[in-house]
């Protein structure tokens, strides 16, 4: 097993990201780093600043992973604020703030930064939806209660295995363990 550190404090990160990587014999472990979040609306610019910020620590090779709820009728809110908005408002709060509006598409997108001693690659997962009328589900975690994929009748919330084989952070994980099995 080729092993890969992943800066995060999110468990349930580390264990999406080796439901792709036992298949291409990549273990992702979690370490605890830190990393300043910058400012931007660019989930890309935010994986890229945190990777490089990690690995000038560590100096070892490195992912980060950031994720992004872009909600269309809301302009894209909250983008790459989407920590920070959970934080405050919850999915309670997106819920009232979305209040009877029609449009209810949204997107996730996860963006790994991938750093070593030749910079940051980025790796993008995009997964298409909607944002339920109300939470539904007991698995997964942040805004998984209030997703639903395009095509399917269920937040992610309620199918773990549906997320686990269509999500953005899935995409992402499948594009980087396909880079790294034949440049890493
Ligand atoms: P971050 O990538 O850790 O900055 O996450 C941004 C926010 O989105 C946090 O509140 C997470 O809980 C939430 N989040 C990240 N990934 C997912 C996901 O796969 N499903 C639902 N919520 C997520």
């Amino acid at each position: 097993m080729k092993k890969v550190k992943f800066a995060t404090s999110n468990p349930h990160k580390v264990r999406e990201g080796n439901l792709v990587g036992k298949k291409f014999g990549i273990d992702f472990v979690q370490i605890k780093q830190s990393y300043p979040e910058i400012r931007d609306e660019d989930v890309s610019k935010v994986a890229e600043e945190g990777g490089r910020f990690v690995f000038d620590k560590i100096k070892e090779p490195i992912i980060v992973e950031d994720t992004g709820l872009f909600i269309e009728a809301l302009n894209g809110f909250p983008g790459s604020f989407s920590a920070f908005v959970f934080r405050k408002i919850g999915n309670d709060g997106i819920l009232k703030l979305l209040g009877s509006e029609k449009d209810r598409n949204a997107e996730f997108i996860s963006a790994i930064g991938y750093c070593d001693e030749n910079g940051v690659k980025i790796f993008k997962g995009i997964v298409k939806g909607s944002i339920a009328d109300e939470k539904k589900g007991m698995e997964g975690f942040g805004y998984d209660p209030i997703f639903i994929p395009t095509g399917y009748g269920k937040t992610f919330a309620e199918d773990p295995d549906l997320k686990s084989r269509i999500s953005h952070r899935r995409k992402a994980f499948q594009k980087f363990c396909e880079w790294l099995t034949k440049e890493g």
